[in-house]
C-alpha cells in the first residue's frame, strides 16, 4: 500500500514526443503522396511530398526578381511537359492539352489555390474563384452583355477622356523636356480608366499625380500575396481567413469606401427613377449595366453590384498596366519600332483625325486597322508574365487523360501558368525571352499559310486570359485600352530614354507635331 506504481510516475521524455511526432508527419506525407497516384509523373523530389517545394519557389522569386514572378518558367523542359510541382498538383506544358483541360468537354471545377481570391469579410463569392461550372454560369449570365463586343463603343468617351489627362501630363514633360516615370504613370492610367468604365468616374490618380490612396501599393503587395498563398493554403487560412484577425480589423480601404459611395448613390437614382437611369446617358459605364441587370436577374443584389463593379478595378487595372510598361519599356530602348508605328498609325488614322479637327484618342476602328500595333500589343501579352497564379482545375471521378497519353487520376489538381506557356520556345522561337514583336508578323519568304498556321499556333498557346468558359472576361475591354492608348500616344509622341537608372520606364516624350500639326523636328 502507498507503493506508486512505476508507470504512472515515469514521464515520457520530450524527445520521444518529437521523434513519434515527426514521424506520423513523415508517414502523414508519405501516404498523401502515395495515394494520389502521380508516382507516374517527373518533378522536383520535394514536390512529391510536400507543397513546401513550390510555395518557397514562388516566394523566392517573387522577392527576387521584378519582372518575372512564375517560378514555372524556369522549369521549361526540365522534367518533360507533364510536372507534378506538388503531392496532388500536377502543371502542364503542352499547348495540345489547353483544350483538355480548359475545354468545354471535361468541364472541370476549379483547383482549391482560387481560394485566395475569395473577398474577406463578405459571404460574396469573386467570379473567379466560383468552383462549379453551373454556379457559374449562373453569376456570370447577369454580367455578360456588359463586356461584350457590341458594348465596347459605349466605353470609348470614357477611355478618351482618361487619355486626353494623360496627354496633359505628357504634355507637362515634353515643353519641360523633363523625364516621366511611364510606369507610374500607366499604372494611374489603367487604375483611372477601369474605375471611369467601371463606376462612371475615375479613383483620381491622374489628377493627385501619385499613389494618394495606398490602392496601387496594395494591389501590387496582393498579387504577391496570391502567387505565394495560392500555393500554401494554410497561410491563406492563419491569415486573410482568420476569424481572429477580424479583431484587429482595420478600417474599410479608401476604394471600398469610394466604391460603395458611388455604388449607393447611383442605387438611390436609380430606386426613385429607374426610368431615368436608362435614359441619362450613364447606360454606357459597367455599373449601369449591372443595376439595370437586376430587372431579370434578382441575384443580383445591391451588395453583389458593389463587388462585381469592384472587382473590375481590382482584377483589371494592375494587368493591364503590366501590359503597358512591358510595352513601353521595350519601345522606348527602341526609335526605329516607333517610328514604324508612327508610319503605321499615320497612313491609317492621320486623313481621319483631319478631318475630325482634332488630335485626340485614336477612333477603335481606325486602331484595328494596324498589324504591327497589333503585334507590339501581342508581344505584350506574351512577355509580362501574370497572372500570377497558375490556372487549376480538379479533375473529376472519371479521372483524365491527356493528349499524350499521361493519365491523371480523380482529385489531381491540373495547372498550366499562363506566363510559362507563353515562353514555350517550340511555339514563339528561341529568342522567346527577348520582346521582339515582328514574331507576329509574317515573315521574308515564309508563305501565308505557314505564317497563318504559325501565327494560330502562338495565339492558341498564349492563354494570358485563360481559356474556355472561365477565361478573362474583361479581354475586350482591356483590348479597347491598349489599341486605342497606343494609337494616340505614339502618333504623337515620341518617347525617349531618359538616361536615368530605375527600376522602372523613365522616358522624355517630344511631340513629333506641335498642337496645330506643324511637323517638328525629332
Ligand atoms: C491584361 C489584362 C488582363 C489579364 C491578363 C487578365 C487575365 C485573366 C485571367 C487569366 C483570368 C482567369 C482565368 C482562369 O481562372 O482560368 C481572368 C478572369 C477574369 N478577369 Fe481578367 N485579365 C485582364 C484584365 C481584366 C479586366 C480589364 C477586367 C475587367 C473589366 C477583368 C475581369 C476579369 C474577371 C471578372 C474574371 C473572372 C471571369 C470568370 O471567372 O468568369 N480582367 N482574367
Amino acid at each position: 500500500m502507498g507503493l506508486s506504481t512505476p508507470l504512472i510516475h515515469q514521464t515520457v521524455s520530450p524527445l520521444y514526443l518529437l521523434a513519434a511526432f515527426l514521424l506520423s508527419t513523415v508517414v502523414y506525407f508519405l501516404v498523401k503522396s502515395k495515394r494520389a497516384g502521380l508516382d507516374h509523373i517527373r518533378g522536383p523530389w520535394l514536390a512529391k511530398y510536400s507543397n513546401i517545394w513550390r510555395g518557397y519557389q514562388a516566394w523566392r522569386i517573387n522577392h527576387h526578381t521584378e519582372g518575372v514572378n512564375n517560378y514555372q518558367i524556369e522549369m521549361i523542359g526540365r522534367w518533360g511537359d507533364v510536372v507534378r510541382i506538388g503531392p496532388t498538383h500536377v502543371l502542364v506544358y503542352n499547348p495540345e492539352a489547353i483544350d483538355t483541360i480548359y475545354g468545354f468537354r471535361e468541364r472541370l471545377d476549379k483547383g482549391p489555390g482560387y481560394k485566395v481570391f475569395l473577398m474577406t469579410g463578405t459571404d460574396q463569392t469573386a467570379l473567379v474563384s466560383i468552383k462549379d461550372e453551373k454556379t457559374h454560369g449562373i453569376f456570370r449570365r447577369p454580367l455578360a452583355h456588359a463586356y461584350s463586343l457590341s458594348s465596347l463603343k459605349g466605353y470609348e468617351p470614357y477611355i478618351d477622356e482618361m487619355i486626353e489627362k494623360l496627354i496633359l501630363e505628357l504634355d507637362k514633360h515634353d515643353a519641360a523636356q523633363s523625364p516621366i516615370n511611364m510606369t507610374r504613370w500607366l499604372q494611374f492610367w489603367a487604375f483611372d480608366v477601369m474605375s471611369k468604365i467601371s463606376f462612371g468616374e475615375p479613383i483620381g490618380f491622374l489628377d493627385h499625380g501619385n499613389d494618394f490612396n495606398g490602392m496601387i501599393q496594395a494591389q501590387r503587395e496582393n498579387f504577391r500575396y496570391i502567387s505565394v498563398a495560392n500555393n500554401f493554403l494554410f497561410l491563406d487560412t492563419l491569415t486573410k481567413r482568420n476569424p481572429l484577425l477580424k479583431l484587429f480589423k482595420k478600417k474599410p480601404s479608401m476604394f471600398f469606401t469610394f466604391a460603395k459611395r458611388v455604388v449607393n448613390e447611383r442605387l438611390a437614382k436609380a430606386a426613385k427613377d429607374p426610368e431615368a437611369q436608362s435614359q441619362s446617358g450613364r447606360h454606357d459605364d459597367l455599373l449601369a449595366s449591372f443595376i439595370a441587370a437586376r430587372k431579370s436577374y434578382p441575384l443580383m443584389t445591391d451588395i453583389r453590384i458593389t463587388h462585381v463593379t469592384a472587382t473590375n478595378v481590382l482584377a483589371g487595372a494592375n494587368n493591364s498596366a503590366r501590359a503597358m510598361d512591358s510595352a513601353i519599356n521595350w519601345l522606348t530602348a527602341h526609335p526605329e519600332a516607333q517610328d514604324r508605328l508612327y508610319n503605321e498609325i499615320k497612313s491609317v488614322n492621320m486623313e481621319a483625325m483631319k478631318e475630325a479637327k482634332t488630335e485626340g484618342p485614336a477612333a477603335l476602328e481606325l486602331a484595328l486597322k494596324m498589324p504591327y500595333l497589333d503585334a507590339v500589343i501581342q508581344e505584350s501579352y506574351r512577355q509580362f508574365g501574370a497572372p500570377a497564379n497558375n490556372l487549376e482545375r480538379l479533375v473529376g471521378e472519371s479521372g483524365l487523360t491527356l493528349p499524350n497519353g499521361v493519365h491523371l487520376p480523380p482529385g489531381t489538381v491540373v495547372c498550366m501558368n499562363a506566363a510559362s506557356m507563353s515562353m514555350l520556345p517550340d511555339v514563339f522561337g528561341k529568342d522567346v525571352r527577348v520582346f521582339n514583336p515582328d514574331r507576329w508578323m509574317q515573315q521574308s519568304g515564309e508563305s501565308a499559310e505557314d505564317f497563318h498556321e504559325r501565327r494560330w499556333s502562338m495565339q492558341r498557346a498564349m492563354i494570358v486570359f485563360g481559356h474556355g468558359s472561365r477565361s478573362c472576361i474583361g479581354k475586350n475591354i482591356v483590348q479597347l485600352e491598349l489599341y486605342k492608348l497606343w494609337a494616340t500616344l505614339l502618333r504623337i509622341y515620341k518617347f525617349e530614354p531618359a538616361g536615368v537608372k530605375v527600376h522602372q520606364v523613365m522616358t522624355i516624350p517630344k511631340r513629333r507635331e506641335q498642337k496645330g500639326g506643324k511637323a517638328v523636328e525629332i
